[in-house]
Formats: C-alpha cells, structure tokens, sequence
C-alpha cells in the first residue's frame, strides 16, 4: 500500500506517522507538512523528530504555511503543547531534514507518476490538497483514495466554534474545495473519534514498554493527559489520526460506516467550519463521504503495538 501522508504534525499526527512507518504492508512514498495544530516550522521539525525515533528515512517536504483564507494562530497547546509534540523534554540529535521542493508538487507528480496506486491520507487541515486541487483538477481521479480525518456528523466538534472539528474549522475554504471535488471519501469524523478511544488498560501497557518509540510517544501523551487531568476533563486517549491511519491500513477494522453528501459551511457566525451531513434517507445529494462510525478497536491497539515495540 503506497501512502503519501499529509500532516500538521501534532501529538496524535506523530503516533499515526509512527504507525505507518512501522507497518510492513504500508511504503510512506512521502510526508507533506501543512499549518494546523502549530505554525509549520514546528510541523516540519516534528516530522524530523519522528523520522530520527524511528530512524527510518522517508522524504518530506514543506506545504502550505497558512490557511487559503482563513487567518491562522496558535490556539492547540492546551492539547499538544508549546512545540506541538506535547513539549517533549528531550530530543534525539536531528537527522532529518525537509527535503526540496513543495509538498503540493509532490502531491501532484508522485501521483501522476503512479496513478491509481497512491493513497492520500490527511490527518490535518486541507490546505495542501485543495492547492493541489487548483494546479491539478484531476487530481481525484489519479489518487487511489483519499482518507480524511475531519469534520463531525453530527455538529459535535472540538473548537471555539462548538459545531465544528478542528481540521476543517482551520481551513474551511480548502476543506470546501475538497469535499465538493472528490467522490469517495473515506472519512473519520470527530464523532467516531469520541465513539472509539483506546481503552486506558491498552495505553498504559503501551507506555510502560522500553526503547525510544515507546518513550516517544509516552513523552509526548503525558503533557496532554495532565493538562486535561488538571482542568478537570476525563482524560480518555483520543486518537483521532491514528484511527484514521488505523482504518486506512486495515480497512477490515471498520465495523460500520455510513454513506452521505457532507458539505462545509463557510459563512455561519456560529458554525463557519462545520461540515453539513444529508442525514435524509429520501431525495438526498449524492454521497460523496464514506464516513467511518465503528471500529474493531483491539486490531486498532495492535497497530499501536506495533509502533511502539522496541526493535
Ligand atoms: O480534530 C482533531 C484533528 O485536529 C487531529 O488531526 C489533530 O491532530 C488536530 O489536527
Ligand atoms: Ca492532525
């Protein structure tokens, strides 16, 4: 399974990285960093970080460093820190580097150049996609499938927009172009996030494992679970990118999913960023979402002990 896969590498972006990396049936053509979670400097850095913990080297590239048209500011690190990876205190020595070139470029010829065989799978905002969109409208029809994680069916989000999820919330302009273009999404909501955590009993056995994969991604949950601890949240382990890198991995994981038209809303004063689910079962848009609503989540965990298994 070819991957290209399009982050705003944050603390859940990083463990679904580490999850591809590791998996054998997957080859990460290439990683495109894009602004979402933290400014993209940071995205680039801790994209490095992942690649020097697994000390696998697979090409990235730099994408898009602000939204289309919305404005961008720093407003996740109640959730994935000051540095975007849950304010890790330490850091092997840089290995990695961004390579030349612009993600949205190589969106489009490492597409063109294997066409039908590369799965695109965006675990933040959609910026890059829609540009690669605009420079190339045939972009859908090249791509194997396209996998989002984003949006909510049923208007529960996670932003100071309530209704709307973060990854759409922080470019809707581009999500809108994304949604309207391609025909088969497969998409994991936040609302499937909230419905399939990963049960704390598996957490805890995976961060109480040696080496540095299973310090990575223990350091980087820890600030988190804290925080959420301390405002008085129930920190339960949502994992909304490795979910969705779960499910693009091993599609047998998904127990049940729903076919819908989603659209995004670009001009409510209370819901611009949400996205808009034909929930009707009678005359109704043609779907253009495969939307992801239960999963077999010990195949999920699996996936988990895969990354963080010492090698
Ligand atoms: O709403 C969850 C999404 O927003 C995840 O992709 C997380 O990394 C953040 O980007
Ligand atoms: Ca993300």
């Amino acid at each position: 399974m070819k991957l290209i896969i399009d982050t705003d590498a944050g603390v859940d972006d990083a463990h679904a990285l580490m999850m591809a990396l590791a998996c054998p049936d997957a080859q990460v053509e290439c990683i495109t960093t894009v602004v979402g979670n933290i400014d993209l400097e940071n995205v680039v850095r801790n994209v490095g970080t992942v690649l020097d913990v697994m000390d696998v080297d697979v090409p990235f590239y730099r994408g898009a460093h602000l939204p289309l048209v919305a404005p961008w500011r720093f407003e996740t690190e109640f959730v994935h820190g000051s540095d975007g990876l849950g304010d890790l205190r330490q850091r092997p020595p840089a290995r990695h580097f961004p390579a030349d070139g612009h993600a949205v470029t190589q969106i489009i010829e490492r597409s063109a150049a294997a066409p039908g065989e590369i799965t695109l799978v965006a675990i933040g905002p959609l910026t890059n996609v829609a540009l690669a969109l605009r420079l190339d409208p045939d972009l859908p029809k090249r791509l194997k499938r396209l996998v989002v994680m984003g949006g909510s069916l049923h208007a529960v989000g996670n932003t100071d927009i309530f209704p709307a999820e973060f990854n759409i919330y922080c470019d809707p302009e581009a999500a809108h172009m994304v949604f309207e273009a391609f025909t088969d999404i497969l998409l994991v909501t936040w609302d499937a996030t909230l419905a399939n955590p990963l049960p704390t009993p598996v957490f805890e056995e995976l961060t109480s494992q040696p080496g540095p994969r299973a310090a990575l991604y223990r350091d980087s949950c820890e600030g988190m679970l804290k925080r959420l601890e301390e405002a008085g949240y129930e920190a339960e382990v949502l994992i909304p990118d490795t979910l969705t890198m779960a499910v693009t991995l091993r599609p047998g994981l998904i127990v049940a999913s729903e076919r819908h038209h989603v659209a995004v809303e670009l001009r409510g004063s209370m819901s611009r960023g949400q996205t808009i689910t034909d929930h009707r079962s009678w005359v109704r848009q043609t779907p253009n979402v495969e939307c992801v609503t239960e999963v077999e989540i010990g195949g999920v965990a699996d996936l988990f002990r895969q990354f963080v298994a010492p090698v």
